[in-house]
């Protein structure tokens, strides 16, 4: 029998193992057609999940609605799951080497759980490979069964981008792979089921799992460039961002900007390909130097502060500035890895007093995370001020609302491109990245 009749008819369900941003609307977007069990080993997100709320912000009250879910943290409710997907996150350690302590522990899971004919898809990122190699093996020690007979693999990238209300999970063409043709077409008509964007079937689980780590490490270095070319024109007293506008008259550049490059999967990924490629005995050089150039954006942001503090004729180390927005990227409150966290600690180094505001991160989660505490609102005078993250709430400001939170000499630092020059000329003074 198909497993998507199965399904359908709900004598099996599928587990989502991993309830945050992938995972989260991953199930919802399942649980419309098919019987959920949601797993997550924290406690605390499985009670906000039953109450309808979703810690991350992301998905909507009314979303919960209709769906046919059961969120759990405890193991023995996998029991009548017969399609696994395996949704949690993998991250790095101190020295920059996957961590994959929370894919292991998930795959331990699941395979408890298996039984003869079931499916197992893992999402998360990861090197290609690791499914095969790593995940595999786990599940069939755990299950005393055998891959590609008793059960199924498959692996399937996750393309959502956290903030996009438009791009929503369904809404995203879904890579789909497996062992061999028949389990490849039962995942695909699984997804297929959900996903209204289409399915495209890769050519196997390896290709499906590079072909996610590319898709991030190219988004990476294509900045990484523009973060080496905005030093260089700094120096040169050029503005990157009118060069690249106009570089992008012709057909065929493309536009990139320079900027902080955060979160946990593009500043993450290219890590998990690096460590094979090393595994190998290759050593990805223009990979790594990108991740180089990429991290060092807060030193050269910070240092370029104080030079202008000390030219506006203040002294850095009695200066107050406002750092506006501490998330990784724009409308969401999502704080890992946040390369502005690290640009407060170097502007810090400087003695700079630094306040720091963001009206869409939680201040617990900014205290757990850094250390830190967010402002409620700003607490002028302030003698320069950080636009740090493009949020909507913040590209709506003007160089009359900045004046009035700063003493004399004004200074307008633009990470993301949030202003048009001319409207601060002879205003502040102000410098874009
Ligand atoms: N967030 C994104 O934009 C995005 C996009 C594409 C791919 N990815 C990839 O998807 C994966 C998940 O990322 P995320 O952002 O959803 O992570 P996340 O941290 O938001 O959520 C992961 C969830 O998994 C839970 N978890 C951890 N270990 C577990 C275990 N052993 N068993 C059950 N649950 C466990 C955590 O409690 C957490 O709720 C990662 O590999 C990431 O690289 C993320």
């Amino acid at each position: 029998m198909q497993i998507v009749d199965a399904l359908l008819r709900k004598e099996k369900s599928v587990a989502v193992i991993g309830l945050g941003y992938v995972g989260l609307p991953l199930a919802l977007a399942f649980a419309r057609k098919f019987r959920v069990t949601g797993f997550d080993i924290l406690p605390s997100r499985v009670r906000a999940l039953e109450e309808g709320r979703d810690p991350n912000g992301e998905v909507e009250a009314s979303d919960f609605a209709q769906r046919d879910i059961r969120f759990t943290s405890d193991p023995s409710d996998l029991s009548a799951a017969g399609f696994f997907i395996v949704t949690v996150p993998t991250p790095i350690d101190a020295y920059k080497v996957p961590d994959l302590g929370p894919l292991f522990a998930a795959t331990r899971t699941v395979a408890n759980a298996l039984k003869p004919g079931d499916y197992v898809v893992f999402e998360s990122t990861v090197y290609p490979g690791c499914t095969e190699e790593e995940c595999l093996p786990l599940l069939e020690a755990g299950s005393g069964l055998k891959a590609f007979r008793d059960f199924q693999v498959g692996y399937s990238p996750e393309r959502i981008n956290p903030g996009d209300r438009e791009r929503t999970v369904e809404h995203i063409l879904k890579v789909v792979s497996a062992g061999d043709t028949d389990s490849l077409e039962q995942i695909a008509a699984v997804y297929g089921t959900v996903i209204q964007a289409g399915i495209y079937k890769a050519a196997s689980i390896r290709i499906a799992e590079a072909a996610k780590v590319i898709e991030n490490i190219q988004r990476d270095l294509n900045i990484s460039l523009m973060n080496e070319l905005a030093v260089l024109f700094d120096r040169m007293g050029l503005d990157t961002r009118s060069v690249i506008e106009t570089a992008a008259t012709k057909w065929n550049f493309v536009p990139y900007y320079p900027g902080l490059v955060g979160g946990h999967c593009i500043g993450v990924d290219p890590y998990y390909l690096i460590h094979k490629a090393l595994s190998l005995g290759i050593n990805p050089q223009v990979i790594r130097a990108g991740r180089g150039i990429n991290d060092r954006m807060p030193e050269f942001i910070a240092q370029k502060m104080v030079r202008y503090l000390a030219q506006c004729g203040k002294n850095p180390s009695a200066s107050r500035v406002l750092v506006m927005g501490l998330t990784f990227k724009e409308n969401i409150s999502d704080l890992r890895n946040s390369k502005v966290a690290d640009l407060i600690r170097e502007l810090r180094t400087f003695s700079l007093e630094v306040d720091v505001v963001d009206d869409q991160a939680s201040p617990e989660a900014a205290l757990g995370e850094y250390g830190m505490a967010l402002l409620p609102e700003p607490d002028p005078p302030y003698d320069a001020v950080i636009v740090a993250v493009r949020h909507r709430t913040y590209t709506t400001l003007n160089a009359d609302w900045f004046c009035g939170i700063m003493r004399d000499h004004p200074i307008l630092f633009d990470l993301m491109g949030c202003f048009d020059p001319a409207s601060m000329q002879g205003k502040l003074e102000f410098w874009r990245l």
